[in-house]
């Protein structure tokens, strides 16, 4: 969605920030934005991924805005220290006039099978986003007890089947021992819904659950709404493209909340609210992508973009 993304992000000078920096196609298109609106030379853009072969990736396709742009291995929930580190360092306090976060895993993270995040790919079952940090996919998978199981995959994929499944890892597990790979899992999983088209997305939402889990996504989205709408300029925007419902409903609460006047307590009779909200919705229905885009990566079928602006005065 990098045209619906320039289009509500780049409007003004100052800082943007990528959380999910990725291989860098938003960031890129970001940087050219600037350059081409007039924008440049009062601008930077600080790009994130925990992922440290995303920033390389990344730089790689930057190389030509090397003067313009810092990448920063880390996670977004980080944002504040992150970002004032570079800014109180080089950027003179510049505002933050726009933030973008494209949930989820990158396109060559799932076409990787070492780092297991896809059920088509045979590859050790890990998931980490930034590798080798925390527990893996198989730590959950061969250490947690079933009803823990059975709960991140009723929780975070929201699959039905969630108690079955778990019960029959756990049995796996006894009669067989660790399951180690993606596609131990996915037969595990296959053993227990019938049909097809039904066995495919229990294994996506499986998939998604232990991905989710794994690298604390929910968490991190929490933490990254908050402090990033803080860091926001006058008239600074956030957009976040989420692809999955738990996600973008997290998304369309938190944006409805920050931009609702607090009235107080009901049935006081109020004439004016106690506060004024901060910020303004700018997507009353999300934004989905072309289908020129859809034909071309399926993926983005199921891409919602929110964005969100802080008002230009404070309560005003
Ligand atoms: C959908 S991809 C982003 C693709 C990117 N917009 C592009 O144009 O290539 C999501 C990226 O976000 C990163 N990511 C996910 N959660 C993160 C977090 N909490 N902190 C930092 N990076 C994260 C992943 O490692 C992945 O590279």
């Amino acid at each position: 969605m990098v045209r619906e993304v320039v289009a509500q992000l780049v409007r003004r000078e100052g800082i943007y920030v990528d959380g999910t920096l990725g291989g860098g196609g938003h960031s890129l298109a970001i940087l050219q934005a600037l350059r081409d609106r007039g924008f440049e030379n009062h601008s930077f853009l600080i790009g994130i991924d925990q992922d440290s072969f995303a920033i390389e990736e990344a730089a790689k396709k930057l190389a030509s805005f090397r003067e313009k742009a810092a990448l920063v291995q880390g996670n977004f929930r980080d944002v504040v220290s992150i970002v004032n580190g570079i800014r109180t360092r080089e950027l003179d306090r510049m505002p933050v006039a726009g933030m973008l976060l494209d949930l989820g895993v990158s396109s060559f993270q799932i076409d990787t099978p070492q780092r297991g995040f896809s059920y088509l790919r045979r590859g050790p079952l890990d998931m980490r986003m930034r590798p080798q940090d925390g527990l893996s996919a198989a730590d959950i998978v061969n250490g947690f007890e079933e009803r823990e199981l059975a709960d991140i995959f009723f929780r975070f994929g929201e699959e039905h089947k969630s108690r079955r499944i778990a019960r029959a890892i756990c049995a796996r597990r006894i009669e067989r021992g660790d399951i180690t790979d993606t596609e131990e899992l996915a037969a595990v999983v296959r053993s227990i819904v019938r049909g097809s088209d039904q066995q495919v997305k229990s294994l996506a939402r499986v998939f998604q659950a232990l991905r989710i889990a794994v690298n604390d996504e929910l968490g991190a989205l929490e933490d990254v709404l908050r402090d990033g709408v803080g860091m926001l300029g006058p008239k600074g925007r956030m957009g976040v493209i989420s692809y999955h419902s738990l996600e973008d409903r997290m998304v369309k609460r938190f944006f409805r909340k920050i931009a609702t006047d607090d009235w107080g307590p009901k049935g006081v009779g109020m004439k004016e609210p106690l506060r004024r909200a901060e910020f303004r919705v700018v997507t009353g229905k999300p934004e989905i992508a072309a289908d020129d885009e859809v034909r071309e990566n399926p993926r983005a079928r199921s891409a919602k973009l929110r964005v969100v602006e802080k008002k230009e005065q404070s309560g005003g």
